[in-house]
């Protein structure tokens, strides 16, 4: 099977600019590109329409009683000195942008799961419309975003909502290409 060659499709262009970034600039967010990106997650396809996506907007006071989790967590695995403290802290409070993407909880396991496929829809149309705005990000779902006391302070109910990941948003260099598995190795073709 031979490659796209739709290199110029601006979707398909979007989405091979959508990549992770680990350190993003201070530079603030155009608001549009944040509104967009949010409007393309609520566009995500959904099983039997049931929009199972929240997304919180964190702010910076929020950020904070995050970032002392962050410190928290770290601490108990190894000591730390205070340049330690800082860094774990600056990667809480220095991205421009922090959204929580949550999942409305359903008793249902079949719907839980169709859910959470939505919801990684959604996630995927906000990186993808933020990379077409030349905007990085990064869905993480380190043990901040597992982590109760972290719950507690976004007001997370974990019996209405799971967590599904927290989406960095902000200007970022590109890191590198990775090897991804050429078409042939992911799809079959069946006569
Ligand atoms: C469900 C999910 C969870 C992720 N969690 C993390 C994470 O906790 N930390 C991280 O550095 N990257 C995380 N990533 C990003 C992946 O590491 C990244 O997508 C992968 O390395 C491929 O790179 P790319 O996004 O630039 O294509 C996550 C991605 C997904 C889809």
């Amino acid at each position: 099977m031979s490659e796209s060659e739709a290199t110029s499709h601006p979707a398909f262009q979007a989405i091979l600019s959508r990549r992770t970034a680990h350190t993003f600039r201070s530079e603030p967010v155009p608001e549009d590109c944040m509104v967009r990106g949010l409007d393309a997650a609520n566009h995500a396809p959904c099983h039997r329409l049931t929009f199972p996506w929240r997304f919180l907007r964190v702010g910076a006071r929020t950020r904070s009683a995050l970032a002392e989790v962050a410190v928290a967590i770290k601490a108990a695995k190894q000591p730390l000195t205070g340049e330690d403290v800082r860094k774990v802290a600056a990667k809480i409070l220095d991205p421009p942008e922090l959204l929580v993407a949550c999942q409305v909880r359903v008793a249902d396991p079949f719907q839980s799961r169709e859910d959470y496929a939505a919801c990684s829809c959604a996630i995927q149309n906000l990186c993808i419309s933020l990379a077409g705005d030349g905007v990085a990000s990064k869905w993480s779902t380190g043990g901040l975003t597992r982590d109760p006391r972290a719950w507690r302070i976004l007001g997370v109910d974990p019996g209405l909502l799971d967590v599904v990941g927290f989406v960095w948003v902000g200007y970022a260099d590109v890191p590198g290409p990775i090897a991804r598995p050429p078409l042939d190795a992911v799809v079959a073709t069946l006569p």
